[in-house]
């Protein structure tokens, strides 16, 4: 196994597509309509870029996150990392990545949902420092 000096984090780019694609669809499989890979990422690359992050392992996208800010709050959405990739850290990196911009842009707290069965991710967080609040949690769809 190569080491994690190997991976290299940066902003999303054109070439960097497909990877993605291909690694949501490994990592979360089935999706909402709303949730269609490349429509999910035309719709937030036209609308903010710049937190679109990717880690790659030479030419293959290894791990994402994306994060998002309104202002109000941050959220993280999408952290993926390919299965063949896991505990070298590279979430790690990516979240501290995307916490820098987010802190960058005056963000005081960021939020994320994470189904409550995802106990993985919910370990992972934890680790990071994020505590787990009492929330419900509403959503309304428009697609
Ligand atoms: C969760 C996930 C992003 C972690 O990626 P990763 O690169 O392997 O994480 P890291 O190597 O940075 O892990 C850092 C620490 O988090 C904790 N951690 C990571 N994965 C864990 C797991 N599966 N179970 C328990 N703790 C875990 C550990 O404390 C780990 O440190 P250690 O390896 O020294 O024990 C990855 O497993 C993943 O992509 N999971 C599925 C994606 C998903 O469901 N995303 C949620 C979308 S909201």
């Amino acid at each position: 196994m190569s080491n994690l000096s190997s991976v290299a984090l940066g902003r999303f780019e054109a070439q960097d597509a497909d990877g993605v694609v291909a690694l949501w669809t490994e990592v979360f499989g089935a999706y909402h309509p709303s949730n269609e890979p490349r429509a999910y990422l035309a719709r937030k690359l036209a609308y903010d870029p710049e937190l679109v992050l990717v880690a790659r392992e030479g030419a293959r996208v290894v791990g994402t996150v994306v994060g998002g800010y309104d202002g109000v709050r941050g959220w993280l959405y999408h952290l993926a990392v390919a299965v063949s990739a896991r505990r070298r850290g590279v979430a790690t990196r990516l979240v501290a990545e995307v916490e820098r911009a987010l802190l960058a842009r005056g963000c005081p707290k960021i939020n994320l949902q994470v189904r409550g069965d995802n106990l993985e991710v919910i370990a992972f967080y934890k680790h990071l420092g994020y505590e787990l609040e009492e929330r419900a949690s509403l959503g309304k769809r428009f697609v």
